[in-house]
């Protein structure tokens, strides 16, 4: 047994996500932490609400609620979504969490002490009106160089180029419309990233078994144009955790916050230190996750992300770790994520455009979408979700395939036989190709999901839950039955176990219909068939069964053209 740590992106506070969201990260890190869990090994698995920065703040203004109250009621109803997805997280925290805040403030102190953060004084937009420095994408005025009169203080939409807020002529707030702004000295820190490039670079060179998209983009930041730059870590807003160095003031930097990107990775492992405040156990039992002087260099770390957090993680989180001169666990493997596209378009959570999380619970339950979401996941290129594609695969896969075997074995058995395994009968030369067939597959799935090839996985899967198909045509137990009713029930006792290692291996897919299928199977035994022949021979004769509900229900055009046309719209 081995321990494996396993992160998720944390998701921002500001809505409910899309599942272009999910699958980029929580989803796929939920399907290896069950995968894991399932294969013997202890995981801990973290996942938190990122709570912090402007978007926060500004959701909350729309929302009328103070943004502490407002944070504290979306998360709670992204734990709610996120439980009715099944992701089984050991701990799902708050960035904005006291233990963030403590720890937070600790490496911003190491790092000074390690003389790796600067102080610089900056030229920054002040709105009297809103009484507040506004960040560059909140000044909105005309471009200087195409005339566009929305443009923003970081960049014009419409031409493209880059801009400083200063170069908009007629500038004004894009939060009250106020133009009442004035140019003001603003004192931030400044990680200096810079002085910790040669040691990041010698460290992402060494991970020549990450995935390509990874390491590709790690490299363009460390070496494309002037280099690693360093990092502004401090903003000026209200809502964040209090520039501190350690738990003293830092002179100079009242009223200041860190930086959301700052403070949004520490909280991997805040959110672990919160597991052991909500479970009654001590520093030790999560330090052992994170600390390798305490127990955690025999933990292998990964990270599930989107593309876009990429560059955080492999240099800005790493920096603070390396650079605070502690023996804090790095990450061993970062899988990431390229986009999930919606219907000719993009998911948009500005926009709310695609499918929300919730709105996709409130038609289907949760493993029709985890089962299309993870076998169509953007691995290698994006990929998009299209109702068509949705309903074909659900439909052939889920309820053709999986759900057909499963209730064409269980009623025949029931209804020719009996609820219970039969039993008699030899299995001969076509059981045993099925079960050689079957194990290979097995070790091959095994290896795709130890690879977090995702994709490869399912497909996988696909041709196990296949395979059995094929065989159970073939052997027609049906037919076998009018002239040997011991030899069908033979068939069926294999069938019936198959059942049950269907349930075990799929189970980090569509946990639900595993269960379902484990609860008709009136067993709890959910053993990894490590020995396939074995495990097809767990449940003996006169084991008792149910006939289990439709596992799958088929979507019909119907369905599929009014969820079509519902989702067409914008979610306001
Ligand atoms: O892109 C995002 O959704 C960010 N909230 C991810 C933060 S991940 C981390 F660093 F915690
Ligand atoms: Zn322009």
């Amino acid at each position: 047994m081995s321990r494996v740590l396993i992160t998720s992106a944390i998701p921002y506070i500001n809505g409910i996500k899309h599942l272009g969201n999910l699958v980029g990260s929580q989803l796929p890190a939920d399907l290896y932490a069950r995968y894991n869990r399932a294969r013997g090994h202890e995981v801990m698995f973290i996942c938190a609400t990122d709570e912090h920065g402007t978007p926060a703040e500004l959701a909350a203004k729309k929302a009328g609620k103070p943004v502490d109250e407002y944070c504290a009621e979306m998360h709670e109803i992204q734990a709610e979504i996120a439980k009715g997805f099944r992701l089984s997280f050991d701990h799902f925290g708050r960035s904005s969490s006291q233990r963030n805040h403590k720890l937070t403030q600790h490496f911003a102190g190491r790092l000074a002490d390690a003389g790796l953060i600067e102080e610089v004084s900056e030229k920054q937009v002040y709105s009297n009106a809103d009484g507040r420095f506004l960040p560059d994408r909140y000044i909105e005025g005309t471009c200087p160089n195409c005339g566009y009169d929305k443009a923003r203080g970081d960049q014009c939409e419409n031409c493209t180029k880059q801009l400083d807020p200063t170069d908009l002529i007629e500038p004004r707030s894009a939060i009250s419309g106020s133009t009442d702004l004035e140019v003001r000295e603003t004192k931030h820190l400044y990680l200096k990233q810079s002085a910790l490039k040669d040691q990041l670079d010698d460290w992402i060179q060494s991970k020549t078994d990450w995935p390509v998209l990874t390491t590709s983009i790690a490299k363009k930041w460390l070496h494309d144009g002037d280099g690693l730059q360093d990092r502004g870590i401090t903003r000026d807003l209200d809502w964040g955790v209090p520039v501190k160095k350690g738990d003293q003031d830092w002179p100079g930097m009242e009223g200041k916050v860190f930086y959301v990107w700052f403070d949004a990775p520490i909280e991997y492992i805040a959110g672990t230190a919160e597991w052991a405040d909500a479970n009654g156990k001590t520093d030790a039992d999560w330090e052992r996750w994170w600390r390798t002087d305490k127990g955690a260099d025999d933990v292998r770390y990964v990270q599930f992300m989107g593309k876009d957090n990429v560059p955080f993680h492999t240099l800005s989180f790493p920096a603070t770790i390396m650079g605070s001169g502690e023996p804090w666990k790095l990450v061993d493997y970062i899988k990431s994520f390229n986009y999930l596209n919606y219907d000719g378009g993009q998911f948009s959570t500005s926009q709310g455009r695609g499918v929300f999380m919730d709105q996709a619970l409130s038609i289907l339950p949760a493993d029709y979408w985890r089962w299309w979401l993870l076998s169509h996941a953007p691995e290698n290129s994006d990929a998009e979700f299209t109702w068509e594609n949705f309903q074909s695969s659900v439909n052939t896969d889920l309820a053709n395939v999986l759900g057909n075997f499963v209730s064409r074995v269980t009623k025949f058995c029931a209804s020719k036989i009996g609820p219970h395994v039969p039993e008699g009968g030899t299995y001969g030369e076509a059981e045993q190709a099925l079960i050689a067939d079957l194990t290979a597959r097995i070790r091959s799935y095994e290896a795709q999901m130890d690879a977090m090839e995702v994709r490869k996985a399912a497909n996988e899967l696909r041709a196990i839950w296949a395979v059995g198909n094929e065989y159970l045509q073939a052997a027609a137990p049906w037919s076998v039955f009018k002239t040997d009713p011991v030899q069908a029930g033979a068939i069926i006792r294999l069938m019936l176990n198959l059942i049950r290692v269907y349930a075990v291996i799929s189970a980090p897919f569509i946990p639900d219909a595993a269960a379902t299928m484990l609860a008709a199977l009136k067993t709890n035994n959910n053993a990894w068939p490590d020995d396939v022949t074995a495990a097809l021979d767990a449940l003996k004769p006169g084991h008792g069964f149910e006939v289990p509900e439709v596992l799958f229900a088929k979507i019909s055009d119907e369905e599929r053209e009014e969820w079509q046309k519902k989702f067409a719209g914008v979610r306001t």
